[in-house]
Order: C-alpha cells, then structure tokens, then sequence
C-alpha cells in the first residue's frame, strides 16, 4: 500500500492517505519530545523500535479481543491502519503514583493504587492537554456517554492484559495512556502503545525503562525500550 499525501505532522508520528480512504499510513519518527513539544530530540532506532514494539502489543490485544486500527506491519518505520475518527480525549490507567498524579496530589512515587485510576485529559496541545471528567466530555461533546463507558471498559481490560503481560517479563505497568476513535460506529484502539506513552519499571529494581528516562535526563533511552522490547517478545531485527 503506497503512501499519498501527508494529512497530519505530529510530535513523533506522520500520517498518510493511501489509494483506499478507509486506510492510513502512520509512519514513526525518531523525534522524541517533551515538555509539550519544547524538546525534540532525534534518538537513533526510536521509529523502527516503537513500532515493532506497538504492532507487537496491539496484536496481543487483537488476541484478546480488544479492537485496534491496526492491518499490518509494512516496514520498520511505517504500519497500515484503519481511518479512526479519532476521540479527542485520552484516556489514563494509573497502577501506581507517578508523573503528573504525583505532582497533583502530593504523593509518593510508587504508592499502589488500587482499584487502578481512571483519568482523562483534553488533547490539546496549546492548552496543555488539561485533566477534564465525564461530564466535560459529554457537555462540551467531546464523545458520547456510550462511547466513554466503552473506552473505560476498554482502558480496563488493556491494563488486565497488559499488566500480565508486562509482570511475566519482569515489569511493573506503573501507568499507560490510550487515545481511541470511532471506525463505522464502533470505539477502536487507535495511535500507539509504546514505552513513549506508558511508564514501566523494572521489578528487580524499580529502574525506569519509559519515556521518562528522557524527560529526566536519565540516558540509555532507546537502550532501556529495547531491554522491555526483548524481555516481553518483540523481534526487532
Ligand atoms: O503525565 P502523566 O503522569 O499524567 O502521564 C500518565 C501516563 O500517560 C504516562 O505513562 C505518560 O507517558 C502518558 N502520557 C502520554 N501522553 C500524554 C500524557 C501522558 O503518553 N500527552
């Protein structure tokens, strides 16, 4: 499937039309960003890691009936996936205290959270994508009432997945980000699920092996997603 014109630069990923208008190419960069984009930085491997590593995760999730915009693997940079109309609202599971939650609420790093919480943020950039509820969502229309039971319920089963999944290769889910959309009325699992968009420690050690490795000036970024890659079953080469 040839890519046509590009529809859409973002923070790491470029979207393309193909010939069918139901589907896209997304293509992963090496641009790493951070502080909303302030810091971009070019990290050797980074596209071709991320999207082994979210083709990877998305068709164990595919296996467990979760539905994804994913079709197929085309290259080491480049995935076909479906048109989603995307939801303009992301969705975070946290398992632990970290990040942003920390610096809200004053908490202390790693404190367990159980039931796991549900939150969800505005995408929007010039706004700082701000935290928003269920009741933003349905007054200012961002998605319908049905449609964010379905992404909750969704988030849900992800971390139960996921949390198995990342635990049996050492790993603790700490928190992960989801974006969906909808493709012919149905909420679908759209963008990625990457070490960019989730924070993952190493259990032995509490070591961070996320995006945070960047944002903290910790190094061996790439180093770190392709230890988790390894660990949990992604052919890279
Ligand atoms: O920043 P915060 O602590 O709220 O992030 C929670 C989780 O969501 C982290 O794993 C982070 O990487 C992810 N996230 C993301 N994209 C955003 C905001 C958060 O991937 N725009």
């Amino acid at each position: 499937m040839q890519k046509l014109a590009e529809l859409y630069r973002g923070k790491a990923k470029t979207v393309y039309s193909t010939e069918n208008p139901d589907l896209l190419v997304l293509e992963f960069r090496n641009d790493t960003s951070a502080m909303d984009g302030q810091r971009i930085e070019q990290l050797a491997r980074k596209g071709m890691v991320n999207n082994k590593f979210n083709c990877f995760i998305m068709d164990k999730l595919e296996t467990k009936k979760i539905p994804t915009q994913i079709k197929k693997l085309l290259s080491d940079n480049e995935v076909l996936v479906k048109k989603l109309d995307m939801i303009p609202v992301e969705c975070v599971i946290r398992n632990r205290a970290a990040g942003s939650l920390v610096r809200r609420l004053g908490l202390e790093e790693g404190l367990e959270l159980k039931p796991a919480l549900f939150d969800l943020f505005l995408k929007n950039d010039a706004m700082h994508d701000p935290m928003v509820n269920e009741s933003y969502c349905i007054t200012f229309g961002w998605v319908s009432k049905e449609h964010l039971e379905r992404m909750k319920e969704l988030s849900y089963r992800v971390n139960d997945i996921l949390g198995k999944l990342f635990d049996d290769a050492g790993f603790i889910l700490v928190d992960f980000k989801l974006e969906f959309g909808l493709f012919e009325g149905e909420v679908v699992l759209g963008d990625e699920f990457s070490p960019d968009g989730c924070r993952l420690w190493d259990k032995k050690n509490l070591a961070k092996m996320d995006k945070d490795r960047f944002r903290q000036n910790l190094g061996n970024v790439i180093e770190a997603y392709e230890e988790v890659a390894r660990r949990i079953g992604v052919k890279l080469d």
